[in-house]
């Protein structure tokens, strides 16, 4: 099922997300399934469950559609309930992102080049896995969710002012998707 994606102002996107109790599997793995579609549809390569209204700590990201310029990230796709990070590198890069819920927006981001991750798969099996280049910034743009930090938040004081009107317009609903979208007023 395609959910809707909420938007920037929305307050759900700046909530400290919770952990999965694993109470109810079946409705973790239904809600990862309709994040893969959801973000697919939108031509995302990455979804975090507060973006479509849940604050539980669990994200999708996918890099086929990232080929072009990212060749080795044919194929990767993950799907994490629970992450959390064991290991970021000193060592920082730098690189343009965007987000969904951040329409027609894009700013360059320094991040950790490289990060180590445990999560549960959706087999709800424990997994540690070391991540680095896009596939690293991606799963990094997600985590942030679980926090209620947006990309925007770590752009530059310059690149922060300069986006300050088109964030304000779309806190109002201001702005065309080809998804459906929601604000916390519509
Ligand atoms: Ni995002």
């Amino acid at each position: 099922m395609i959910l809707p994606i909420y938007l920037y102002g929305s307050q759900v996107l700046r909530a400290v997300a919770q952990e999965d109790d694993l109470s109810d599997r079946e409705a973790v793995v239904k809600l990862i399934g309709d994040m893969v579609e959801t973000m697919h549809h939108a031509d995302g390569c990455g979804l975090a469950a507060p973006q479509v209204g849940v604050s539980k700590r669990i994200l999708v990201v996918d890099g086929n559609d990232l080929t072009d310029r990212f060749p080795e990230l044919k194929g990767f796709h993950r799907e994490m309930v629970n992450p959390r990070f064991t290991f970021e590198s000193e060592e920082t890069s730098s690189y343009e992102e965007g987000c969904l819920s951040i329409p027609n927006i894009d700013a360059e981001i320094s991040r950790p080049a490289r990060i180590r991750v445990h999560y549960l798969n959706t087999d709800f099996e424990e997994v540690e896995e070391d991540f680095e280049g896009f596939a690293a910034r991606m799963i990094q743009h997600e985590m942030d969710h679980l926090d209620g930090i947006l990309f925007v938040d770590h752009a530059s004081p310059i690149r922060r002012k300069m986006l300050s009107g088109k964030l304000m317009g779309i806190t109002k609903g201001n702005v065309r998707t080809r998804y459906r979208v929601k604000t916390d007023k519509k």
